[in-house]
């Protein structure tokens, strides 16, 4: 790559990051439903190890720390977001037990059989629900527990223009049953699994964004790259809410054996 290709890339990432950095959460979720999910985990204790893989700015690892005992590690590629995880953790006064580090869920930091936990919301598919189960698993204590939430359809056919929208931005999207089997072949117990609410997507996710766009837009006027992620993202919206009763995230919860 070219030096010159590689500032514009850069400056992409950055847009990228700072479009995300001021939201909550970046992509859907909410604290009802972290709670709901933590429901199914019953092998946690004050000395428990939990990583937050793709953690983000850290707004379900703050509702996990307000619920779970343990110490909490969250992970994320990119640094900024992990700054701002830290310095919400401070500020919240949770800094010796929820720590943000930057790295990636490629190349995990920890030792086999480590961990009581794996929690991974909306992040899983960065490097493809099978493949993160597999390679997840081994830093899992026996009997330790995953739970990740990925895009998956809700039925078997469904409309061309949404199923050629998620076979280019993510073929591995499946039918939830078959997510499930592919936990069972990666060595988990399917403990539990369900689907976020609507509003998941609605209030916490894209209705945040319309305000942060025109803002976004009106800071990066006349400027390509930034024009093209908000149309990108309003994009997304418009599918979701014309296709919504054929997908959407369903959180996975397994232990392994
Ligand atoms: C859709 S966001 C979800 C963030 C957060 N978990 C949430 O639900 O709000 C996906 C996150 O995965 C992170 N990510 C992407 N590739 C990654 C990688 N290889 N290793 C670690 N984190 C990664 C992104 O930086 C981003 O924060």
């Amino acid at each position: 790559m070219s030096e010159e290709n590689k500032s514009i890339h850069e400056f992409d990432f950055q847009l990228i990051c700072e479009y995300f950095a001021g939201m909550e959460r970046q992509g859907p979720g909410s604290p009802e439903v972290t709670v709901k999910a933590l429901s199914f985990i019953d092998n946690l204790t004050k000395e428990s190890k939990i990583a937050d893989i793709g953690c983000g700015t850290g707004g379900q690892t703050m509702v996990l720390a307000d619920h779970a005992s343990g110490h909490i590690e969250g992970i994320d590629l990119f640094a900024d977001f992990i700054d701002i995880f830290n310095a919400t953790s401070r500020k919240r006064n949770l800094q010796d037990r929820v720590r943000g580090i930057v790295g990636s869920m490629e190349n995990l930091p920890f030792q086999n059989d480590e961990l009581d936990l794996i929690w991974s919301e909306g992040a899983i598919y960065n490097i493809g629900f099978e493949r993160g189960l597999n390679e997840w698993r081994s830093f899992l204590k026996k009997g330790g527990c995953i739970a990740v939430s990925e895009a998956s359809w809700f039925t078997e056919k469904r409309p061309a223009e949404i199923d050629g929208f998620w076979q280019e931005a993510y073929p591995e999207i499946d039918i939830i049953s078959n997510k499930v089997g592919q936990m069972e072949k990666a060595g988990y117990i399917p403990m539990a699994t369900f689907v976020l609410p609507e509003k998941c997507w609605t209030d916490h996710f894209y209705a945040p964004q319309v305000s942060a766009q025109e803002k976004f837009l009106k800071k990066y006027a006349g400027n390509k790259i930034a024009e093209e992620l908000v149309q990108n993202q309003r994009h997304e919206a418009d599918l979701y809410y014309k296709y919504k009763e054929f997908y959407g995230y369903v959180f996975y919860i397994g232990k392994k054996f």
